[in-house]
């Protein structure tokens, strides 16, 4: 498949698994708070169902393929807490990833949807949190800042891809 081809289908998939997102359950509730300080925890339920749904399977394929690593769970659970900062559903969302895409000027929602990773980082550093849960957040799904290892970003750079 080529580069472009892959983008649109991820996009594709992005858009109807929000719309088939599930609330977390009991069990994935509990998962969060015991991988969360409480203000993070606070910041993670600040999220859209559709984005703690999201963030929870994140963290599931992380949890399986980084042997539990605390560390990275908390990363993959905050990655997208900005998005809380731009109330605009899935269409819009769609429209914004492809505006951006094509350079066009993005209204001030689908600006701050763009801009979801910066604001996350900002909201969790005022919580306490730090090192690769700030620079994931900060950063994703672009290549770690220098002196973050590889293998560890590769882990949640896939797990939010798939
Ligand atoms: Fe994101
Ligand atoms: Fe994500």
């Amino acid at each position: 498949m080529t580069a472009a081809l892959s983008e649109v289908a991820h996009l594709v998939r992005r858009f109807f698994g929000f719309l088939a997102a599930t609330p977390p359950s009991p069990s994935e509730q509990r998962f969060v708070h015991d991988h969360l300080a409480p203000a993070e925890a606070r910041v993670f339920w600040e999220q859209r169902p559709e984005d703690q749904r999201h963030a929870i399977d994140v963290a599931r394929r992380v949890a399986a393929a980084a042997d539990d690593d605390d560390e990275l769970i908390r990363a993959a659970l905050l990655h997208d807490v900005g998005k809380a900062a731009a109330p605009i559903g899935a269409l819009r969302r769609s429209v914004a990833t492809v505006l951006d895409v094509v350079g066009l000027p993005l209204p001030r929602a689908m600006a701050t949807y763009r801009d979801h990773g910066r604001l996350g980082a900002e909201r969790l550093e005022r919580v306490g949190a730090d090192g690769i849960v700030v620079a994931f957040a900060s950063h994703h799904p672009g290549p770690p800042p220098a002196g973050y290892d590889q293998d560890r970003w590769a882990i949640l750079l896939s797990a939010d891809r798939t």
